[in-house]
């Protein structure tokens, strides 16, 4: 085979195709049965993998062979059934798949010459979505890299909307448990950080929107230009939904253009507890809402929906002139006239066909299970005596912390972390810790639908045996 074009003989991709197929399906067929993975110190990690640039080429069974050994076990599994740190991201087969294809064929999504199929299935399945969070025909929206670059999207929506793209002046508002992404997305958007107010949030880490409404009229009565409300639908350390409704009025009186950041929680709009816990989301004017977290895709998938698409083409839309011959006629969709990418792979296919494959019923449950699983979680953890559930179960996760009695908190938060460190070090389980309060918490997050209730179950065990040691040892 002529190796000065890239090339492989059919029947040494089809032997390493084949070879990659089996890797997968023994990761996804072991399931529990497989380790967690590691996080190696870069010392460890640049004794095994740093090398020169390689002048010649290597078999490619041998590269493969090193991308076994060397890299998959050295990366967490966060779709391991038991993995329940940060979001877990418990992809399907069905999305591998399509990944595959999509990277195989390397279908162009930016334009409808390049990849007309690709921005039809685009439509779809933003329409899908749409439909979930109950939002009007007029909405329009794309799949992003993830969460971040989704709020940046919408958000450089809402300025050029609201502000025509002047900032002078401009105040944004989120509660004090809104996702980083948020403060990055304003600040590339030209936002200093004082333009963005954290409204401390109430007792339940929700946005109160009468702190808002007061923090609102300051900004006018100081001749600032209070433009937009970014709310939650699924904070990423408690899974709390800001009151959605109250907001929504609050943005219309005060005519805020309303974005939700429900990257985390959004997607869960698909079953019946996520829907009652979103009640309001149809009233968003944006919406970030990724597929790669809670719907079960590979990363990378994000989603943002726009309430009014032309505000997403007006804030994107830019004309040049070697993209001439990529207009088309006006139905025919360039997404990369939505968003900041031209070049864009083909990420619709694979929720487009794992809608296909399991149908909204199955994804569904899938989704529901999170729900339960949280909330197995927490009334395992409300059995026993010295364990204190901090946020009950919401959205798929739980906070907690191990408080015996007569220990004061000093100690509890050293317990905390000594119990994250040493459960993560076990490699049974992964979980993580976040801060609420100012005090560390543990915190679980159930999501992936390939849990099984015992795993649950033996990782609290766990911890409380854990518990026991640390306290035992010196
Ligand atoms: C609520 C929320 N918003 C935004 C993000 C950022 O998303 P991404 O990591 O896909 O960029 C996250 C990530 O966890 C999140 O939980």
């Amino acid at each position: 085979m002529d190796r000065d074009r890239l090339d492989l003989s059919p029947d040494e991709m089809r032997t390493l195709g084949y070879r990659v197929v089996d890797l997968l399906v023994d990761h996804f067929a072991n399931g529990e049965d497989e380790p967690l993975g590691e996080a190696p110190s870069r010392e460890e990690l640049e004794a095994r993998l740093r090398e020169d640039l390689p002048e010649e080429g290597s078999p490619p069974d041998a590269v493969l062979d090193q991308v076994e050994e060397n890299v998959l076990p050295n990366t967490m599994r966060v779709d391991h059934p038991r993995f329940f740190g940060f979001v877990p991201g418990p992809n399907n087969f069905i999305g591998v798949l399509a990944d595959l294809l999509a990277s195989g064929f390397n279908i162009f999504s930016g334009t409808w010459i390049s990849g007309a199929a690709a921005a039809q299935i685009e439509l779809v399945v933003i329409d899908w979505l749409r439909e979930l969070c109950g939002l009007p025909e007029t909405t329009g929206g794309l799949f992003t890299s993830g969460g971040s670059m989704a709020n940046v999207t919408a958000l450089a929506a809402a300025r050029h909307a609201s502000l025509d793209d002047d900032v002078t002046g401009a105040v944004a508002y989120c509660s004090d448990q809104t996702h980083t992404s948020v403060d990055r997305a304003l600040r590339l958007l030209g936002f200093r950080p004082d333009q963005l107010r954290r409204v401390p949030s109430d007792d339940r880490y929700r946005l109160d929107p009468s702190a808002l409404r007061d923090a609102v009229a300051a900004d006018r009565a100081a001749g600032r230009c209070p433009f937009c409300v970014i709310a939650n639908a699924g904070t990423t350390n408690t899974g709390a939904v800001d009151p959605l409704p109250a907001l929504a009025d609050l943005a219309d009186a005060e005519d805020l253009w309303l974005h939700v950041d429900g990257a985390y929680g959004a997607p869960s709009v698909i079953c019946e507890r996520g829907q009652k816990r979103l009640d309001g989301i149809e009233r968003v004017d944006s919406l970030t809402m990724d597929p790669h977290k809670w719907l079960f895709q590979p990363f990378e998938i994000g989603g943002v929906l726009v309430r009014n698409a032309h505000h997403l083409r007006r804030a994107f839309r830019l004309e040049a002139e070697y993209l001439e011959d990529a207009v088309g006629e006006a139905d025919e969709i360039n997404f990369s006239a939505y968003g900041i990418q031209l070049t864009r792979s083909f990420r619709a296919l694979k929720l487009w066909m794992t809608f296909k494959v399991f149908g909204r019923r199955h994804v569904a449950t899938a989704v529901e299970r999170g729900f339960e699983h949280a909330e197995r979680a927490e009334r395992l953890l409300r059995e026993r005596p010295e364990w204190t559930v901090v946020t009950p179960a919401q959205m798929g996760i739980v906070t907690f912390r191990c408080e015996p009695e007569g220990w004061p908190s000093d100690r509890v938060d050293t317990l905390t972390r000594r119990l994250v460190s040493a459960m993560n070090e076990n490699g049974e389980a992964f979980l993580t810790q976040t801060t609420l309060d100012g005090r560390p918490v543990l915190r679980l997050c159930p999501i992936n639908p390939r849990t099984e209730a015992a795993s649950l179950q033996n990782t609290i065990d766990r911890l409380e045996a854990i518990r026991g040691a640390l306290s035992e040892a010196p």
